[in-house]
């Protein structure tokens, strides 16, 4: 049984994080899509909002499971006795990023294995920052999001702008 896990604070889950879930899915015999905390950042989202998302755009792939934790991940590598973790990779700047993230789980876990995927290109620029940061303005995400997460993230926004004023 080969287990991997697809890991992000995925605030919002985008078209990106949907099409790395559904690759990934491919290449294992379940994929667990975990709903992670990052500590550099500002979550717009709950936990349970982002679940939902997630859940959202997976419900028709069978062997995905989507889950929250709020621990380490090669705690969860560990208790999910995972084959490998993947990650989409969209630049020089994010492989950057994963090679330091990869560097420390690897040191604190020495099986600890990632997989990076290439996004695809159309996506390659799109990221859940940019997504916030156009939706706040009134911006177009349809080509970036599902429907439903759009809407989820214009309500949202909406909320922020009721409490500003
Ligand atoms: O989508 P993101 O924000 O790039 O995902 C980063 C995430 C959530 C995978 C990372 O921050 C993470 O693994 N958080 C869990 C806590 C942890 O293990 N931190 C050490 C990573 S070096």
């Amino acid at each position: 049984m080969k287990t991997f896990i697809f890991p992000g604070s995925f605030d919002p889950f985008s078209l990106g994080h949907m099409d790395i879930a559904r690759r990934s899915a491919q290449l294992c015999d379940k994929l667990v899509v975990a709903i992670m905390e990052n500590r550099a950042k500002t979550s717009l989202f709950t936990v349970e909002e982002r679940v939902h998302m997630a859940e959202l755009c997976l419900k028709d792939v069978p062997n995905i499971e989507v889950i929250s934790r709020e621990s380490l991940l090669v705690d969860l590598y560990r208790e999910l006795d995972a084959s490998a973790v993947v990650r989409g990779l969209r630049s020089e700047s994010d492989f950057r990023y994963e090679a330091e993230m990869n560097a420390a789980n690897t040191l604190m876990f020495p099986n600890y294995q990632v997989i990076f995927l290439p996004c695809r290109a159309d996506l390659a620029f799109t990221s859940s920052s940019i997504i916030k940061e156009v939706a706040y303005y009134g911006g177009d995400i349809s080509r970036m999001v599902v429907p439903a997460v759009e809407d989820m993230v214009h309500k949202k926004m909406l909320e922020k702008q009721a409490e500003k004023t």
